[in-house]
């Protein structure tokens, strides 16, 4: 039987972060065993709103690919592509703007969040609203379908993202006639992940994130830093693990102590400083076989460079294929 196609994306923008990883990384992982998949970087979605620093996603690519290989994405069974090496991506993009409205793309929850933050950084003028962010729904729409994506596996905060690609093949399909996929969003066990400041969401602008890279320093010092139960004051005061971003990461990185850790806590008998210098060492223990890795493909570019060339050729042949359909179903495929 033939394999089905997952297609997911990430934006260049910066290194992988617990909340990726957590949040639908490590599903990748699991899912290149059995289906057939894509991994694009999108590159052109990350210049629609950093389209003024090309130096920043232009690093960041490399290093997102590293990223990726050092968590155990495989080049053998997954195809990591970079978006702009596919100029059909930017083909259908443009033929699937039709079909999509300006208001619709303005109530997409996703981008309203986004909008939303934009206007609290730069005031209300707006100005930093350009229409190619406004428009970047419909080119991941173009991103998904170019490789008749079935599963999308994504954090959950892509869903409008994914609910819009469907409006949008709909239309497509009912309009030129049945040429696309309607795609599926694939959520991981925990699609969402909290920062150590106790936000519901981890993220790089929201500065509480724990990046993969990062040094056993850096780490130290955030975990330190980390949110705990704000009653607990004295050493043995008892305190609760639920409200506890300490012990939410020491869950999430499976402590197997982790029923002493919350009892202890619970009964005031463990204090802050030693369950946070516990999840340090669980911590580095959790990155080092990622640190290994990323040493390697640190240390041997020509092989990541090897990986990005072989998957961008295999990935355009795949979006060539789509787009000689589109062309027919939209009856612009002239001399043929
Ligand atoms: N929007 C996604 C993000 O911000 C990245 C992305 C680009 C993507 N193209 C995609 C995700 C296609 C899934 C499918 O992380």
């Amino acid at each position: 039987m033939e394999k089905q196609t997952i297609l997911t994306g990430i934006r260049p923008t910066g290194h992988l972060h617990l909340g990726h990883y957590f949040g639908a990384c490590s599903n990748w992982i699991k899912l290149q065993e059995k289906f057939d998949t894509y991994i694009e970087i999108a590159d052109v979605q990350a210049l629609t709103d950093n389209f003024n620093n090309p130096d920043k996603v232009r690093k960041s690519v490399r290093q997102l690919v590293v990223d990726l290989l050092s968590i155990g994405i495989d080049p053998k069974k997954a195809t990591i592509f970079i978006q702009s090496t596919i100029p059909e991506i930017a083909e259908l993009t443009v033929f699937y703007s039709n079909l999509v409205t300006i208001a619709r793309l303005q109530r997409n929850p996703t981008v309203k969040t986004e909008i939303k933050q934009k206007k609290e950084l730069f005031g209300e003028s707006g100005e930093s609203i350009t229409y190619g962010f406004l428009g970047y729904p419909v080119s991941q729409a173009a991103d998904i379908t170019a490789f008749k994506g079935k599963l999308v596996p994504v954090g959950e905060d892509q869903l409008p993202l994914i609910e819009q690609c469907r409006e949008i093949v709909h239309k497509f399909n009912s309009i030129y006639g049945q040429t696309l996929i309607e795609p599926k969003a694939y959520l991981s066990e925990i699609p969402r992940i909290k920062g150590l400041d106790g936000n519901e969401k981890m993220g790089k602008s929201l500065g509480n994130a724990i990046f993969l890279a990062d040094d056993e320093k850096t780490i130290k010092q955030k975990i330190m830093g980390a949110i705990t139960d704000p009653n607990k004051i004295k050493i043995d005061d008892p305190a609760n693990p639920n409200i506890c971003m300490v012990y939410y990461y020491h869950k999430l990185i499976k402590n197997p102590n982790i029923e002493t850790v919350c009892e202890e806590c619970k009964n005031g008998k463990r204090g802050c400083v030693v369950c946070k210098k516990e999840l340090i060492n669980h911590m580095l223990e959790f990155l080092k076989p990622i640190t290994d890795k990323r040493k390697y493909y640190e240390n041997h570019p020509e092989i990541v460079d090897q990986i990005l060339k072989e998957g961008n050729q295999k990935a355009k042949k795949i979006a060539e294929n789509t787009m000689k359909e589109v062309k027919k179903s939209m009856k612009i495929n002239y001399f043929e």
